[in-house]
């Protein structure tokens, strides 16, 4: 990319071309170098169907190119148009109570629909062909947060298309038998026809049609995005595609998965600016994107310049934080940072979400923030391509969360807390983390932490027994390898295929009521609770109270060359912060920095020819940091090397070395 690019949504048919003057003018002044533009155009180019109006978006586009402005050109299919639902109310997405979405929002498609698809390609034919070529196209924006609202449909279309998916997945009816487990409750099927999407039911559905419908649902709104990306690969092989994620992960969309489908990787982020542990869960969702790209830089394609709209109460971002909130993507390796929205609508739906350009105009506070920042940005082009590096990864996997979540089962086990249980005292570590597939080759990490991995394949098993055996040190959360790919449970004592490397057999399962906690040597243990019997390992720290008063709660377990550690309740933060420091230590993970004060984030960007040390301070004091070795503040006045620096409270300072 050459540059952090910084820019955001742009939406110029809700205004009027004096505006567009306007727009270039601020635009420029304040550095903005990529806006995504064309994303809800559909109706406004294809006013009526097939009779395309491409005069205005040519106008727009021809500005951008005029003031050195880059395109993140949409495909402009994220939400039809009124007629294409009047001519073809089949593309209507239902629920699975039956209930029809209507027009008047927005992705209101049935993911399946081939009547969908082909009026998408159509467009997108005429928007590759006509834009190939413009100065301004900088890269493409497929759809636009696929999945957002439409997660899954359960029409009589996506019942055929799951019927398709699923003979290509399992062959034939028998397969899908054994596969679903359908001799439970009499749900075995004679016949595809008889197979439907897991609509509403008296009570707990299939689990493994469940599964296999949140797979499906998954690919086929992937499908919509391969038919757009391949119309426009045959025009432009050479423009990078993306589609941005929602932040900051999203359940329906497996980013693993469409990652290996773009050319680069972008995604939405809205922390809550009332959430004081905002930034922490903004970081989780930065080390995803990152390593669902196996660590190439990636692009912030949204965030909010201030408030959002959609929360029940909706904080502007205080001053200085939305600042500090993007410097925070870049340290986390993106090379954009844009925003949603340019300009603040007047009228629609979104009406009270900030913007670059609030209601008040230029001269607001918001403004001018978005100006000085832009500033910055655009002098700090030398850290684009620079790469972050971790010791330790976390394993994620959309299979796992989609089945971990599941009904009826011992206790709830939400997968997104579980990362954070074990993501958040690592972040105040100061450690860097990827968040990886469990697929992924793991031999380079020196600490793996499994958090709730109910669902895990045979190989995966044997992977992460090898890793061990080789010298890796693992940490595993209770519930974890306790089901295969099809929600079938490894018989013979849980977890099946992860006791020897763990040297241990559960033989219950003991959830603690909501709310409550049980006693564990060196604090407390929340959530859930087992009777373990060790087969080998060392137990680090018993139950102390209740009915497993002294039996093992936290074991650890020399195999091979390395050591598996595991969790049979979720320590208190205190002590799994205590426990994840030894285990580390003993690992030889290190902090960026060693003595960093509480909040303050660091993180280091490597370039080809410098290092770059971020220190962001997230805390509501000023801090002084000394540094291991002279360095020059890029963000500084100076310019010249400094041994220490001085961090207001939401301060930045990007450090090279
Ligand atoms: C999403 C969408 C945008 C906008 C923002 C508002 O990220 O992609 O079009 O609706 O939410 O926060």
């Amino acid at each position: 990319m050459n540059r952090i690019h910084y820019g955001g949504d742009y939406n110029p048919e809700q205004w009027s071309p004096e505006v567009w003057a306007e727009d270039m003018k601020l635009m420029t002044e304040a550095g903005v170098s990529l806006v995504s533009v064309g994303i809800f155009s559909w109706a406004t180019v294809e006013p009526t169907p097939g009779a395309y109006d491409f005069g205005w978006f040519d106008q727009v586009m021809d500005n951008l190119a005029a003031n050195g402005i880059g395109a993140s050109l949409a495909t402009m299919t994220a939400s039809p148009p009124p007629w294409l639902s009047v001519k073809h109310p089949e593309i209507l997405p239902e629920r699975a109570d039956g209930t029809r979405l209507w027009p008047g929002s927005r992705q209101h498609y049935c993911p399946s629909s081939p009547i969908y698809r082909e009026y998408a390609g159509r467009l997108v034919e005429q928007v590759a062909q006509r834009y190939a070529d413009h100065p301004a196209l900088t890269i493409w924006h497929i759809g636009n947060e696929y999945g957002c609202h439409t997660r899954q449909c359960f029409c009589d279309v996506s019942a055929e298309d799951f019927r398709r998916w699923l003979r290509d997945r399992y062959g034939d009816i028998t397969t899908l038998n054994e596969a679903w487990s359908t001799t439970f409750w009499s749900q075995r099927y004679s016949d595809w026809s008889e197979v439907f999407p897991p609509r509403t039911t008296p009570t707990f559905g299939n689990p493994a049609q469940k599964l296999d419908f949140a797979r499906f649902s998954d690919d086929a709104i992937l499908q919509c995005y391969l038919v757009e990306r391949d119309i426009i690969r045959k025009h432009t092989p050479r423009v990078p595609v993306t589609t941005n994620f929602i932040g900051l992960v999203h359940k329906p969309i497996d980013s693993f998965k469409w990652a290996a489908e773009q050319d680069i990787v972008s995604l939405d982020s809205y922390p809550d600016p009332y959430d004081p542990h905002a930034h922490v869960e903004a970081a989780f969702g930065y080390d995803l994107v990152r390593s669902a790209k196996g660590g190439r830089p990636w692009l912030l394609m949204e965030q909010a310049p201030s408030a959002v709209n959609w929360r029940p109460r909706n904080a502007p971002k205080a001053p200085g934080v939305m600042r500090l909130w993007s410097w925070q993507a870049v340290a986390q390796g993106a090379d954009g940072v844009l925003f949603f929205q340019w300009r603040q609508a007047q009228g629609g739906a979104e009406k009270f979400h900030s913007a670059m350009v609030p209601h008040g105009g230029p001269d607001t506070r918001t403004h001018r923030e978005i100006q000085a920042l832009g500033r910055e940005l655009a002098a700090a082009a030398e850290l684009s391509d620079s790469l972050v590096r971790a010791e330790v990864a976390i394993l994620h996997d959309w299979d796992n969360w989609r089945a971990v979540e599941g009904d009826a089962h011992p206790g709830v086990t939400e997968l997104l807390p579980a990362h954070r249980a074990h993501f958040d005292p690592l972040f105040d570590a100061h450690v860097t983390v990827d968040v990886v597939h469990p697929a992924t080759d793991l031999s380079a990490y020196k600490m793996i932490v499994v958090p709730n991995l109910y669902l895990l394949s045979r190989d995966v098993a044997a992977a992460l027994t090898r890793y061990v055996a080789d010298g890796g040190t693992l940490v595993v959360s209770f519930f974890t390898g306790i089901v295969d790919e099809q929600e079938r449970v490894y018989l013979g004592g849980y977890p099946g295929p992860l006791r020897e490397v763990l040297g241990l057999r559960i033989d219950e399962f003991w959830p603690l009521p909501v709310g409550n906690s049980i006693g564990v040597d060196g604090g407390k243990g929340t959530i859930w609770s087992e009777w373990i019997e060790t087969e080998g390992a060392e137990t680090i720290a018993t139950f102390t109270d209740g009915e497993l008063a002294g039996r093992p709660a936290i074991t650890r377990h020399q195999y091979g060359e390395g050591v598996a550690w595991y969790l049979g309740t979720r320590p208190d933060p205190a002590l799994m912060r205590t426990l994840l420091d030894r285990v580390r230590t003993e690992a030889g993970v290190e902090p960026v920095l060693p003595g960093l004060p509480d909040g303050v984030q660091a993180v280091v960007r490597h370039g080809g020819e410098a290092d770059y040390l971020f220190l962001l301070n997230h805390s509501g004091s000023a801090v002084t940091i000394p540094l291991p070795s002279p360095a020059v503040d890029l963000l500084g006045s100076s310019g010249s090397p400094v041994t220490s620096v001085d961090l207001a409270a939401r301060g930045v300072a990007v450090l090279r070395h």
